[in-house]
């Protein structure tokens, strides 16, 4: 799985790309992750990448022709192309299993009071992270490459993600773990956890993810 993540502030993934799962998958191969800054594809002698809206109103607007050429510098075949926007589809656990499935994303953040509607032309996904509003695409492409890396074999370990919560087989909400102490403050793990009984171990967990999932959000049960 290859991502390249087209961004005029390359310095925001610096520490995202240098700890923990993420690191290590890089570091295995299993994932590569480019930070693009599309400023570099601009054909302004300045490197201009933003300018006013035309018609007026607030703010700066992304230009098109940098975003463009990097999304075609950077495509082949098989690339599917993201652009990240709170007016795009709402994404959640289905979305990452279905991005992890190809070989090669772009994901193009956006800044500024927006971007110039024509970047719509070479994208495949319009993608949001929820009904809020961010100073830019950054944070929502660390989003999607964590949920998707994860996804990756051999990221994680094998299996761990079949009892994730939304995973689109289950739609079921992940079940409570707990690690030692056995008591604490009085708060008792449960019994069943601790006898070994590995077949009422996974009934007790299946019917706590049930459990939770009605309580919490039973929303998940009618799909
Ligand atoms: N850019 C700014 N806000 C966003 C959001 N909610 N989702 C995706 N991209 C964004």
């Amino acid at each position: 799985m290859k991502i390249d993540i087209l961004t005029i502030f390359p310095g925001m993934f610096d520490g995202f790309l240098s700890n923990s799962i993420i690191k290590r998958a890089i570091e295995r191969n299993l994932v590569e992750i480019n930070i693009i800054n599309f400023r570099d594809y601009s054909q302004d002698p300045h490197h201009k990448v933003d300018d006013t809206p035309y018609g007026g109103g607030n703010g700066m607007v992304l230009m098109v022709q940098p975003i463009y050429d990097a999304v075609m510098a950077l495509r082949k075949e098989d690339t599917k192309v993201i652009l990240l926007t709170p007016d795009g589809e709402k994404y959640n656990q289905r979305k990452a299993y279905e991005l992890k499935k190809y070989n090669h994303l772009i994901i193009i953040c956006g800044h500024y009071e927006g971007f110039d509607d024509r970047i719509r032309s070479v994208v495949d996904y319009e993608v949001s992270i929820g009904d809020y509003v961010l100073t830019g695409g950054e944070i929502p492409a660390m989003i999607l490459t964590d949920s998707i890396t994860r996804l990756v074999d051999g990221v994680i370990e094998e299996g761990s993600h079949i009892n994730d919560s939304f995973n689109p087989d289950t739609n079921l909400l992940d079940y409570p773990t707990y690690t030692k102490p056995r008591e604490f403050m009085g708060m008792k793990v449960p019994d069943v956890l601790l006898n070994g009984n590995h077949k009422e171990i996974e009934e007790f967990r299946y019917n706590e993810s049930v459990r939770k999932t009605k309580e919490r959000r039973p929303d998940l049960l009618e799909k």
